[in-house]
């Protein structure tokens, strides 16, 4: 099987930058050193993500170490869950820039960048023609500093760009009358740190139900968020809040067909969001070592909504995302997948069925990854399993990996 989609890795140019940022910052430091020092920063902004939730303009915008700390580690995660969702936008979603004019991006709680910065590296590696224009929005002046830095610094990955940024507090409602209209308008991360400790969600939705009026006809709104069941079921039952309240505004993604998350709507324990592997850059990598947390693969909530009609992707059993990792048993490799009717069903394979290489390619799905299957059974079993018999009858309509 082929990828339908080609990522981007992560480039060495952005990791080499963030290192040396650091490394001006404490010139007395030594490489131990320093990676010490960052990881007991990291350690801390794990707990926040985490366990604490206490986010405020102080919360890790404001010191040096924390930005830097965050861009050795976190920004090469953030930006490659952003590449991904863009990719699924562009190769699946219809998503398409202007036929003329700039492509205008606007990135909120947008940091140090990771997401704004993200989308201008993935277009540009689409060879997309539009000059573009990032517009970066956080409260935290900072990390705005830093967004511009980087972009001037390494102007060979996004030539044919300009960036602008605002200081601004999401929790505050846009103004009216001075309303921009974008192309694509990216939240990385950041909706949840809208939500109250005390679980009060109004910021969230007041952001998160102005975001339509800010696109132009055929935009999107690309969110992506650390995959944490509270987290996820947040983000889809707002959406699914969201597209019934409004109707002119349509869910393209994750499922189909502007199909609401079946999950989130009976707060199954189960939460939808995607796993991609990842080769962690080496800095990453090396902060990683006596921390041991998760590097090798991202984990991401993601949602994508428009004005415009979700294309059609088929219905009922014919196409499925999968939500669970692939299984493979004694007689059986099967996966779960979410139907373009909404129900999840087993789908299994008979491991003497297969091919070596067939079994490899089965092993190398992804959750996240989209299929469309053929000659399937019309009435699956009491469990919802759908036996299939033959390799030819699934084939990949979104099977993003990176390039090599
Ligand atoms: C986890 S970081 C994500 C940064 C970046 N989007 C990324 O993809 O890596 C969350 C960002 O949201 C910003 N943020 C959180 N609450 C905000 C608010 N009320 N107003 C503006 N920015 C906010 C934070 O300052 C921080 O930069």
């Amino acid at each position: 099987m082929h990828p339908t989609a080609l990522i981007p890795s992560f480039p060495n140019a952005l990791e080499d930058w963030w290192w040396m940022q650091a490394c001006q910052k404490w010139p007395q430091l030594n490489e131990d050193k320093l990676l010490h020092l960052i990881r007991k920063e990291i350690v801390q902004q794990s707990d926040r993500f985490t366990k604490f939730r206490d986010f405020d303009e102080e919360a890790y915008g404001k010191r040096d170490l924390s930005i830097l700390a965050y861009g050795n580690f976190y920004f090469p995660r953030t930006w490659t869950a952003m590449s991904f969702a863009l990719a699924e936008a562009f190769h699946f979603r219809g998503w398409n820039p202007p036929q003329k004019g700039p492509v205008k991006i606007l990135d909120l709680g947008s940091g140090t960048g990771a997401s704004g910065l993200s989308c201008l590296h993935y277009l540009h590696s689409q060879c997309i023609e539009n000059h573009l224009q990032l517009e970066a929005l956080d409260y935290s002046s900072k990390s705005l500093v830093f967004v511009k830095k980087l972009h001037s610094a390494n102007h060979g990955l996004w030539p044919d760009s300009r960036i602008s940024t605002t200081r601004m507090d999401l929790n505050f409602a846009f103004d009216e009358k001075n309303r921009k209209r974008y192309d694509l308008i990216l939240l990385g991360y950041s909706l949840n740190e809208l939500l109250d400790e005390e679980g009060d969600d109004s910021n969230y939705r007041q952001l998160l139900f102005c975001l339509p009026s800010l696109l132009k006809k055929k935009g999107l709104v690309i969110i992506t968020e650390p995959a944490q069941a509270e987290i996820c079921h947040a983000l889809h039952q707002n959406c699914a809040k969201l597209t019934k309240e409004d109707p002119i505004v349509s869910l393209h993604a994750p499922y189909f067909n502007g199909m609401t998350c079946p999950l989130a709507e009976k707060q199954s324990k189960y939460f939808s969001h995607e796993v991609r592997k990842m080769n962690p850059p080496l800095i990453m990598d090396k902060i990683n070592r006596p921390l041991n947390l998760e590097v090798r693969e991202i984990k991401f909530a993601l949602s994508i909504l428009g004005t415009n009609k979700p294309k059609d992707l088929g219905h009922r059993q014919q196409v499925c995302r999968i939500i669970s990792p692939v299984k493979k048993r004694k007689g059986t490799v099967s996966f779960i997948g979410m139907a373009g009717n909404g129900e999840e069903y087993t789908y299994e394979f008979q491991r003497r069925n297969l091919q070596k290489e067939e079994l490899k390619n089965l092993l190398c799905l992804n959750r996240g990854d989209i299929l469309k299957l053929s000659d399937i059974q019309m009435n699956p079993d009491r469990s919802n399993r759908i036996r299939l018999q033959k390799m030819e009858q699934i084939s990949p309509l979104f099977m993003p990996r990176f390039e090599v």
